[in-house]
C-alpha cells in the first residue's frame, strides 16, 4: 500500500470559531455593508498600530490607489519606488497617469536603497512610495529627509516596528495594509489605510464610496469616486482576526526561528536578521538560492517532494507590461534583478509544525547536495 505524501502548503489562514461566529452575526443582522463593523474595525486597527485615523478599503491595491490620490498625485507626476515588490505597488501609480520611477534595492534589507532613491528624485517627483518588503521596515528616516509626501506600502508589514521604535503604520504618512488570505491577518480580500491627517481621511472615505461626501444624500456625489468599500462581513472577520493577531504573529516568528536553525549551514541566503532597532513583522520566509541552482527547477523538485514553494518576487520593471509601457530593460537595477532571480518563498504559516519545517529543510538540503 502506497502512503500519500502530505503536501506542505505555501500559506494557510488561521480561521476558526471566533471568525465563524463574527461573520454569522453580521449575516443575521442583515446589515452587510456600510454598517457598524466598518468604523469598529477601523477603530480597533487604529488602536493596534497607534495611528490617528484609518480607512477600511476593498484591498491593499485600492488602498494604495486612494492613498496616492490623497497625497495629491496627478497625471504626469513621478513616484519613486522599489522594483522589488508585488506589481500592485507600481500599478497604483500608473492608475493615475503617473510614472513609477524605480530605484535599486539594498542587498541586505531588500527595501529601496535610500541613496538610490535620492538619486531618482527629480523635478516631477510628487511622492516616495517605499515598500516594507517581506515585513522588514524600510529606512524611513533617510527617506523623510527629502521632505516629499510619502505613502508606505505596508501590505506585508503588519506587526513590524520602525528602527526608531514605532509600530509600522503609525507614522502619519498614509500606510496601506493588505488582508488577502496569505497575510498576517485576513478578511478574505481587504485592506486598510492608516494616516495622521483628518482631511485626507475624509477624502479617502468619500472616494472609496463613489465620491459621496459624509453629509450628502445617496445620489449626490461631489467628486469622482470608486467602489472600494470593505463589507461589514469582511470587517467582522477582520475584528475577529485582530483579537488573535498577537498569537498569530508570535507563531510566525516561532516558525521563522525553526527555519533559521534548520537551514543554518546550508548554502542559502536567509532573510536578514532584525538590526538597528527595526523589527520584522513576519509575513513570508524567502531564501535566496546559490547561483548554481536553477530556481524554477528547484520549485518543481520541491513539489515532487510534497513541498510547495514559489519564485517571490519577480522584478516589476522586467514584467512585460512595464517593459512595453515604460521601455525597461534588464540590467537597470542589478541588485533587484539578482535577488529576484534567486528568491524562493518556502511554506510559512502560523500553524506550521517543527516537523514540517524539518521536512522542508531536508528537501532543500538534498537538492543542494545533489
Ligand atoms: C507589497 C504589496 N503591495 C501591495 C499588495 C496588494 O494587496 P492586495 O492583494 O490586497 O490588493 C500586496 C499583496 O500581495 C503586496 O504584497
Amino acid at each position: 500500500m502506497s502512503t500519500q505524501l502530505e503536501v506542505i502548503p505555501l500559506a494557510k489562514p488561521v480561521i476558526g470559531e471566533p471568525e465563524e461566529r463574527a461573520v454569522l452575526e453580521v449575516l443575521r443582522s442583515g446589515h452587510l455593508s456600510l454598517g457598524p463593523r466598518v468604523p469598529a474595525f477601523e477603530a480597533a486597527f487604529v488602536a493596534r498600530v497607534g495611528a490617528e485615523h484609518a480607512c477600511a478599503v476593498s484591498s491593499g491595491t485600492t488602498g494604495l490607489h486612494l492613498a496616492l490620490r490623497a497625497v495629491g498625485l496627478e497625471r504626469g507626476d513621478e513616484v519613486v519606488t522599489s522594483p522589488f515588490s508585488f506589481v500592485a505597488t507600481a500599478n497604483a501609480v500608473v492608475y493615475e497617469g503617473a510614472t513609477p520611477v524605480f530605484a535599486d534595492i539594498d542587498p541586505r534589507t531588500l527595501n529601496v536603497d535610500p541613496a538610490a532613491a535620492a538619486a531618482a528624485i527629480g523635478p516631477r517627483t510628487r511622492a516616495l512610495l517605499p515598500v516594507h518588503i517581506f515585513g522588514y521596515p524600510a529606512d524611513m528616516a533617510a527617506l523623510e529627509d527629502h521632505g516629499l509626501p510619502i505613502v508606505e506600502d505596508a501590505a506585508e508589514a503588519l506587526g513590524a516596528v520602525y528602527a526608531d521604535g514605532g509600530a509600522v503604520g503609525g507614522r502619519g504618512h498614509p500606510a496601506i495594509f493588505g488582508f488577502y488570505a496569505n497575510k498576517q491577518m485576513t478578511t478574505g480580500e481587504g485592506g486598510m489605510i492608516t494616516l495622521g491627517d483628518a482631511a485626507r481621511k475624509e477624502r479617502i472615505d468619500a472616494e472609496r464610496n463613489q465620491g459621496r461626501a459624509p453629509d450628502m444624500g445617496w445620489l449626490d456625489h461631489d467628486r469622482l469616486g470608486f467602489n472600494y468599500r470593505l463589507s461589514d462581513i469582511a470587517c467582522a472577520l477582520g475584528l475577529a482576526q485582530l483579537e488573535r493577531l498577537d498569537d498569530m504573529l508570535a507563531a510566525r516568528a516561532r516558525v521563522a526561528g525553526w527555519y533559521r536553525e534548520a537551514l543554518a549551514g546550508l548554502e542559502l541566503e536567509l532573510p536578514c536578521a532584525d538590526a538597528g532597532g527595526a523589527v520584522r513583522g513576519w509575513f513570508v520566509f524567502v531564501v535566496q538560492l546559490p547561483e548554481r541552482l536553477d530556481r524554477d527547477a528547484t520549485v518543481v523538485a520541491l513539489r515532487e517532494l510534497g513541498v510547495q514553494s514559489k519564485p517571490y518576487l519577480p522584478a516589476i520593471h522586467l514584467m512585460s507590461y512595464y517593459r512595453e509601457a515604460f521601455g525597461h530593460r534588464p540590467g537597470e537595477f542589478p541588485v533587484c534583478e539578482r535577488v529576484a532571480g534567486a528568491s524562493l518563498a518556502l511554506p510559512f504559516f502560523p500553524q506550521m509544525t517543527e516537523g514540517q519545517v524539518a521536512r522542508v529543510a531536508e528537501a532543500l538540503s538534498g537538492l543542494l547536495a545533489a
